[in-house]
């Protein structure tokens, strides 16, 4: 098996690349720089080192481009029109899956034309990615945005090796079976060698699913596809946990200038005894509302007392045209407003609540300065910020609150785990957290970060490109 991954192509919602202006007016120059995130920190080495393609949208509506090279990348854009964006990436992908995929936490909707803009962009990434490849490459597909390309980039180009990799949860037959598009799904799927998911559950609901909708069998966790009643091809449906690039991330927060940063950050917040702080992108799948209800609750009950203690809750602003996303920001900015209006001193807020993104360097100050990392996902596919958090203390302190219902806690279990629908539960575990001696907090973050440094992302992108180029497709 080649470990070089030689003509590797990627075909992925997002570009790798953002465009940046430098300049104004007559000056101004347009630049693509690479965009930050995991999947891209994990791609971009590989490429660069064997040559590849990225497939993807440029993230603007109407932006039509040529291929080009961008950070040593050769980036193969797809261009969305303002419709397509609205009914493929809005709509079906973000109010019908995204919510269908997260435990039905709001209504998915179902509308006849998104599912049909959904199965017209699928198409056109599918060609993009059948014109971008050479013969015989590995085609790496990510994410619920691009379920149905596996299989018609394989009526396409039979000769390709086809990989999946599913980002968020794949829910149980009895929510995935309200999709009047199930079985075309399913079917999509089942046109990669390889599916890799977040969790055990996510492919094994995933091999339900394709024993009830569609004809084919499973045994273990490989599906028989079969022609004319005869086998013909073998799927994988499999466990590959994403990570983060541990080593960078824990060499970012090392370096003095983000230590230094990390104490500004406490004396500028009034050097609270206590400093909580949740990070998430602005989507009702976080928990940040119960997490801001426990905290509300518990300085109501007068366990908690600002500005001894405070909360700093960044929410990176996040697909703010779907209406979900509006409402969930207006629920988040009334009950932090009610809050700070009962319990903050002057200059000195009960919760910090921040709208904005912030660089990496940002993020690992404030991830050195916390004590108590909240993280209440009601529904997580893996939650990245809470391997981020445990990559930044090599300090050994700081204790990391988390969700049960994350792909994170599957390999976390020395956090405290939580529901975050027991505000009761979820009040204590907050407060244990806080009283949690040194000793306890050192063991415990000792045996995360084992975990957190040991597996990382290049490892997960070389473990899932690996198994995809050993998948035996027509012989198991
Ligand atoms: O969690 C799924 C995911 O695709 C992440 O990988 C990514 O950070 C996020 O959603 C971004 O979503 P969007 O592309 O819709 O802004």
């Amino acid at each position: 098996m080649p470990s070089s991954h030689a003509d590797l192509v990627v075909v992925a919602n997002r570009l790798p690349v953002e465009e940046t202006t430098e300049g104004t007016g007559d000056d101004a120059r347009t630049t693509w720089t690479r965009s930050p995130g995991g999947l891209v920190t994990a791609l971009a080495p590989i490429m660069q080192r064997t040559g590849g393609t990225w497939v993807g949208w440029p993230g603007k509506a109407g932006l039509e481009l040529d291929p080009f090279t961008a950070d040593r990348i050769d980036v193969h854009p797809v261009a969305l029109t303002r419709q397509e964006v609205k009914r493929y990436y809005e709509g079906f992908s973000n109010a019908t899956i995204w919510p269908l995929y997260h435990d039905v936490i709001v209504d998915p909707e179902y509308h006849r034309d998104w599912w049909t803009s959904y199965v017209q962009v699928n198409t056109k990434f599918a060609e993009a990615a059948a014109e971008a490849a050479p013969k015989g490459a590995l085609v790496w597909v990510q994410d619920y945005q691009l379920q149905l390309v596996p299989r018609l980039l394989r009526q396409l180009r039979p000769d390709l090796r086809i990989g999946y990799f599913h980002h968020i949860p794949f829910p149980p037959v009895e929510l995935f079976g309200q999709l009047p598009w199930r079985a075309d799904i399913v079917n999509g799927l089942l046109g990669a060698d390889l599916v890799g998911f977040q969790r055990t559950g996510d492919a094994s609901n995933f091999l339900r699913a394709v024993r009830r909708f569609t004809e084919f069998s499973t045994r273990g966790s490989v599906a028989t596809i079969k022609r004319r009643g005869r086998p013909d091809r073998y799927v994988r449906a499999e466990r590959f946990p994403i990570a983060i690039d541990s080593a960078a991330f824990e060499d970012l927060a090392a370096r003095p200038e983000v230590e230094k940063r990390a104490l500004e950050i406490r004396e500028e917040l009034g050097s609270p005894d206590v400093l909580l702080l949740g990070v998430d992108r602005l989507d009702y799948t976080k928990g940040i509302r119960h997490r801001i209800k426990a905290y509300g609750e518990l300085l109501a009950d007068g366990k908690l007392r600002p500005p001894g203690t405070t909360f700093v809750q960044v929410a990176s602003p996040s697909r703010e045209h779907v209406e979900e996303y509006a409402e969930l920001r207006r629920q988040v900015e009334v009950t932090v407003g009610r809050i700070n209006g009962d319990y903050s001193a002057l200059g000195r807020p009960a919760i910090h609540y921040l709208h904005h993104s912030y660089p990496a360097e940002e993020m690992a100050a404030m991830y050195r300065a916390a004590d108590v990392m909240l993280v209440t996902a009601l529904r997580d596919g893996m939650n990245l910020v809470a391997k981020e958090y445990v990559a930044a203390r090599a300090d050994l302190d700081g204790v990391l609150v988390l969700s049960e219902f994350t792909g994170a806690a599957d390999e976390l279990t020395q956090a405290l785990l939580v529901n975050p629908h027991d505000i009761e539960g979820l009040k204590r575990t907050i407060l244990a957290a806080i009283d949690m001696p040194h000793a306890e907090r050192r063991r415990r973050m000792r045996a995360m970060r084992k975990r957190v440094m040991d597996h990382d992302v290049a490892s997960w992108a070389k473990m899932f490109l690996d198994a995809l180029a050993t998948t035996p497709r027509t012989d198991v």
